[in-house]
């Protein structure tokens, strides 16, 4: 397994599957492996607010037997109060393994790369690759077999749909996206989960047309329109969404049970309506399994 998980790009599907398969079993069994991470401390390097990827990793750190550290935008100040290259060199000699969120993609490279211990990529601004695998997990409890199964994206062109896309891209799951025109996601990304798809036997479609996208779907999937970061363009995004809600509407046009997802946090009356609350949401169980995928992950990077 490479030292880090900072993309999916970079798992490769063996590892994929083995993270699925511990997840299961520690999702049946939390306590399975209660002391394999004695004396192992995280860091939690955080410059975004965060609910789920801060408690779902501490949670899973305490079930495993380690030790975390969160440590929040204000205290370690990456790249404000001394340089990231810094921050890597002096926090790996401290911890056992590096959880961080960051704005700037380059910021998790250059922790990876001065970093003497594994770095994991909690969100930056072109990719959340612990939500595409816990999400890959989410819709494999849901269905038997991914093939054949069609996953709907409708939203932005985000970091979460760029770690989805290609995970989807990678495992053979079918994937229609639909954003607005100019939020479509990163041609990085969409060239490289085409090179995946085309080894995957997985149809990639990429739209500007929510009703097509969800046509037959049996997940639709949606994330918020401004994301941490974006919050000075939210008056321009909302009107460029328009039209790109889930609502009902919308998913009279999906398969007819189809479920619904959302990485969280959700705007109800922007991206979503209160479709969250209805019967076809899997949205917490989406946000739960986040804890049991994050324990693999972490007994995989530090080698139990
Ligand atoms: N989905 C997700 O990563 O949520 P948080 O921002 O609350 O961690
Ligand atoms: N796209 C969102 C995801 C939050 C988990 C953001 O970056 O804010």
């Amino acid at each position: 397994m490479d030292k880090n998980i900072i993309s999916i790009d970079s798992l490769s599907l063996k590892e994929i599957s083995l993270i699925m398969k511990l997840a299961g079993k520690l999702k049946r069994a939390p306590f399975m492996r209660k002391a394999a991470l004695a004396n192992k401390t995280l860091a939690l390097l955080f410059q975004k607010p965060s609910n789920r990827t801060r408690i779902s990793f501490e949670v899973a750190m305490t079930h495993l037997g380690g030790y975390t550290l969160y440590l929040s935008p204000e205290e370690i100040n990456m790249g404000v109060r001394e340089p990231v290259k810094d921050v890597a060199c002096v926090v790996s000699r401290y911890v056992d393994i590096i959880v961080a969120r960051v704005f700037s993609h380059n910021d998790i490279l250059t922790l990876a790369r001065y970093s003497s211990v594994p770095v994991i990529n909690g969100l930056s601004d072109l990719e959340h690759p612990c939500q595409a695998l816990s999400d890959l997990f989410t819709i494999k409890e849901k269905f038997r077999s991914l093939k054949k199964v069609k996953l709907a994206y409708v939203g932005d062109g985000n970091n979460v749909l760029n770690s989805l896309l290609m995970i989807a891209a990678k495992t053979g799951l079918d994937i229609s996206v639909a954003t607005p025109k100019g939020y479509e996601p990163a041609r990085e990304i969409f060239d490289k989960a085409a090179a995946a798809a085309k080894k995957s036997g997985s149809v990639v479609t990429i739209s500007n047309d929510p009703f097509t996208a969800v046509r037959g779907a049996d997940v639709v999937y949606t994330d918020v329109w401004a994301s941490m970061g974006q919050e000075a363009d939210k008056q321009q995004r909302l009107l460029d969404f328009n039209g790109f809600q889930i609502n009902e509407t919308l998913m009279k046009s999906a398969g007819a049970d189809a479920f619904i997802m959302h990485c969280l946090p959700a705007h109800r009356g922007e991206e979503i309506t209160d479709v969250v609350d209805g019967k076809n949401s899997i949205i917490y169980d989406q946000a739960e399994n986040r804890m049991h995928v994050q324990k693999a992950i972490l007994l995989k990077m530090l080698g139990k």
